[in-house]
């Protein structure tokens, strides 16, 4: 089989890329997310049809950022799209007329690592993306886990907090509340607004307004070495390390990949998620622990990992 098209659906951005079999991306084209899921079929299809008219293409797959069904046709629900019962995978066979494949956005960053990139020499894995959410992608024994009605790996949602924040997917206390991108800016919001001179940096960076404090601006504090910043990225660090422990007694994967929009970060999540999960780990430093790293595939995870998937039907 030759080439497949690979499509990334984000919360802001929906990315697509022509996928050859060692996961090279040929050409690439991305469009903004449109809520409404309607037109968003259709702008993924505008994607593909872009793409296509270059390239001999023989399936699409697609990675979306929700609970998809056992047989990757739908879109159960998006905690943070708001999507419900989406038939995606007919609705974008009828416009694209190729075999098309759906699969939830981290399980195919997750594949693309493990056939690709940063796991590529293990058996067994785990993806975490921080981006608006946080997803979970989960290979075992060389297989992507989807359980047994194709949600496994929503991770997101695993309950840290007994009545916590309230999460997109109607419970309260989720991961995704504590560890995500979202979280990163509502810390940095938070502290900023009531640490006084400590917050100083991150309050000028947004000409002295606390609530609209970008996750960007943190980074950038925590670049230059503020100590609030920093602060702010170990706090994160600190519950994505707990959820690992936790993860790491289910499964003992040999490496966690960190991608999605924060993992742009770099080092500057990568060590004290590592020093967090260190420290959380049961049996700490007495038993082998799993690798941290970073995603080598960056932003092209998701595209590469879905038209790897793609190429499968
Ligand atoms: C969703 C997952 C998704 C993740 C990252 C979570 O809220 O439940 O399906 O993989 O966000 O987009
Ligand atoms: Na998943
Ligand atoms: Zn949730």
């Amino acid at each position: 089989m030759g080439l497949t098209i690979g499509v990334d659906v984000g919360g802001t951005k929906i990315a697509a890329g022509v996928v050859d079999e060692n996961g090279e991306i040929l050409a690439r084209t991305r469009v903004p997310t449109p809520a409404d899921p309607q037109w968003a079929v259709g702008a993924i299809a505008d994607a593909v049809k872009e793409l296509r008219a270059q390239h001999d293409i023989t399936a699409v797959g697609v990675g979306a950022p929700g609970y998809i069904d056992r047989e990757r046709s739908t879109v159960i629900m998006a905690p943070n799209i708001n999507w419900e019962n989406e038939p995606l995978k007919a609705r974008i066979e009828d416009l694209v007329h190729l075999p098309t494949v759906i699969e939830n956005d981290a399980n195919a960053a997750a594949w693309g690592e493990f056939r690709f990139g940063a796991a590529a020499r293990h058996n067994d894995m785990i993806m975490i993306t921080v981006g608006t959410g946080i997803g979970g992608g989960i290979v075992l024994d060389g297989r992507m886990y989807r359980g047994s009605f194709g949600v496994a790996g929503e991770i997101g949602h695993l309950n840290m907090v007994p009545d916590g924040i309230p999460c997109g997917c109607g419970s309260k206390g989720c991961w995704e509340q504590y560890a995500s991108g979202r979280a990163l800016r509502r810390y940095g919001r938070e502290r900023a607004a009531t640490e006084g001179v400590l917050g100083k940096r991150l309050l000028e960076l947004n000409e002295g307004i606390a609530d609209t404090i970008t996750g960007s601006q943190i980074t950038e504090a925590a670049e230059e070495g503020d100590p609030l910043a920093l602060e702010v990225y170990d706090e994160l660090a600190d519950w994505l390390g707990r959820g690992m422990s936790d993860l790491a007694s289910l499964f003992d994967p040999a490496v966690f990949v960190l991608g999605g929009g924060v993992s742009d970060s770099g080092n500057l999540l990568l060590d004290p998620v590592a020093k967090a999960f260190e420290k959380h780990l049961i049996g700490g430093v007495h038993r082998p622990r799993a690798e941290v790293v970073l995603a080598s595939l960056g932003s092209a995870a998701g595209i590469t990992g879905a038209g790897d998937l793609a190429r499968q039907v």
